[in-house]
């Protein structure tokens, strides 16, 4: 049977949340210690653990025919694949960073500086872009250490909480580009890999919308539903139903995470009472 390919981070910053994608679309994947190939039990989906430094060039060659990876790696490594999805989680920059000790005095603190990165062609388009001139050490990992012992005089590295950089004496200097976890795909999928790739997509965006609304339920005296459906318009409009008590209602709608607190103030002043707010498992438009 036709199974769609991913790749994703064997380990790393983005493995856990990877499998919890997966998982949270219903899609069943064991992944014992030390395997690095497996079959999901009820999904046609083949899951390939992989550095994920590997993850553009695997999917470029069609080796795999997607893959979930940070944004920076997909720039870095400039393959041809296209970002399918944007995924919210795994958010980080890459940066230039410099020794605590150090004055930071802008960009130019790093002309003839040697910066040690596992990301030589953004720096090198930074750089550029900048017109300064510096040396690149180029390193595969543990690049926070270099300045500490002497391999260069600055990093261009991931930070994402930051503590890395701390533990290592050293600060942000300049943030190059932002970046968060994408699901890219090869560019000549067939016709039948795609189709389960859109059933994937479904699944994906169904938990995401999920998590960015809540149901709320409320009751209000009927003359003020009028203003309550303005200010929850709802995927549609309100569900409307009568209390038991003459003149009240009780209305049920989805109000989004972001804008969730201040709906929530107009609620109470235009006369709802006891509203009770509730997570959505799974959403489809
Ligand atoms: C990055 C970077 C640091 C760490 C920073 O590695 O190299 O080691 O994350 O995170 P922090 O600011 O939360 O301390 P990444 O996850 O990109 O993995 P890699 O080993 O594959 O480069
Ligand atoms: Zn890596």
């Amino acid at each position: 049977m036709n199974k769609l390919k991913i790749a994703i981070q064997k380990s790393g910053r983005l493995s856990e949340k990877s499998l919890g994608i997966l998982e949270e679309c219903g899609i069943k994947v064991s992944n014992g210690t030390g395997v690095l190939r497996t079959i999901a039990s009820n999904f046609p989906l083949e899951v390939l653990f992989l550095r994920d430094d590997d993850i553009p060039q695997y999917v470029e060659q069609q080796v795999v025919d997607i893959g979930i990876v940070g944004e920076n790696i997909v720039m870095e490594k400039k393959k041809c694949v296209d970002v399918i999805y944007r995924l919210g989680f795994g958010n980080c920059r890459l940066s230039l960073a410099i020794l605590n000790d150090d004055e930071y005095t802008g960009p130019s603190y790093f002309e003839g500086k040697k910066i040690a990165t596992s990301y030589p062609n953004l720096l090198k388009d930074y750089l550029s872009g900048k017109g300064i001139t510096a040396e690149i050490e180029e390193i595969s990992g543990s690049v926070e250490i270099a300045p500490g012992i002497g391999l260069s005089d600055a990093i261009c590295d991931i930070v994402s909480s930051g503590s890395t950089l701390l533990k290592n004496g050293l600060k942000e200097a300049e943030t190059i580009l932002t970046s968060e976890a994408v699901i890219i795909g090869n560019r000549n999928l067939p016709a039948g890999k795609r189709e389960i790739l859109e059933k994937m997509l479904f699944r994906i965006r169904a938990v995401k919308n999920a998590s960015e609304n809540k149901y709320i339920l409320l009751n209000t005296p009927d003359s003020a539903i009028g203003r309550i459906c303005e200010i929850l318009p709802g995927m549609k409009s309100p569900t409307i139903l009568p209390l038991a008590m003459k003149g009240w209602s009780s209305m049920h709608s989805v109000v989004k995470e972001d804008e969730f607190w201040e709906r929530i103030e107009l609620l109470k002043a235009a006369g709802a009472e006891g509203i009770l707010v509730i997570p959505i498992e799974k959403m489809i438009l």
